[in-house]
């Protein structure tokens, strides 16, 4: 007598490959749409598009040791309140253009990206574009006109003109506001905003 042992058997292999692949494709299926609930725009840490329309801050909590967002009262947008449908109209012609214009290729957006320029995430809340009240227009004539509106952040590096329409860079900023309002646990870290004291 010569029998094979079970695990050495080639049915029981056979059978643990169909059985571990089957529960590995459950798991992806389950966390396929576990992380879909929680990316959706208007899910417990990313705002519904019409947050575009408040007050946004990023502020350091001690208990959490990491920064979070922090939505205040109404802070309109180019001085109109959107809809939550115009909101996201707006934010997607932003989220176009910045793959349209490939802005990755140099930047890096929720950490993604490229290391030559700045990250994106919290660029709505950045010190550079000095007060609240001119930072939307600010930043259009920066999107529209890089070059004569050069920053550099002491790097000495500046921006290309893409050819960017007033539209497509009011669609950006949106974008940039809407994204600076997700909870991206404590990313980017250390970050000092606009409407932080010295
Ligand atoms: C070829 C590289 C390059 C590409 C592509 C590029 N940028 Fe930039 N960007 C830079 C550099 C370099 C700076 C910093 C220098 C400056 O501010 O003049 C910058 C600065 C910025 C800032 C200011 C950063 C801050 O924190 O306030 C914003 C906003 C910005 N870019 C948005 C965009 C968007 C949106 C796109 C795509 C439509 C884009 N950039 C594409 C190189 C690039």
């Amino acid at each position: 007598m010569n029998e094979t042992p079970l695990w050495a058997s080639e049915s029981f292999w056979k059978k643990t490959a169909i059985w571990v692949t089957a529960g590995s494709f459950i798991i992806l299926v389950v966390l396929t749409f576990d992380s879909l609930s929680q990316t959706r725009a208007g899910s417990k840490r990313v705002p519904a598009y019409s947050v575009i329309n408040k007050k946004i801050d990023y502020q350091y909590n001690a208990e959490l040791h990491k920064s979070v967002p922090v939505i205040g009262e109404t802070e309109l947008l180019f001085g109109k309140a959107y809809t939550e449908a115009e909101a996201e109209q707006l934010v997607k012609l932003g989220k176009l253009t910045t793959q349209a214009k490939n802005c990755m290729n140099c930047h890096t957006l929720l950490g993604n990206g490229a290391y030559y320029a700045p990250d994106l995430t919290k660029a709505w809340l950045d010190k550079g574009w000095i007060s609240t009240d001119l930072r939307e227009n600010l930043m259009v004539q920066f999107l529209m006109h890089p070059e004569k509106n050069a920053r550099t952040f002491g790097s000495n590096r500046k921006m290309p003109d893409l050819n960017i329409s007033e539209q497509e860079a009011k669609g950006v900023v949106a974008f940039l506001k809407w994204m600076s309002s997700i909870d991206t646990n404590g990313f980017p870290y250390h970050f000092k905003t606009i409407n932080a004291e010295e």
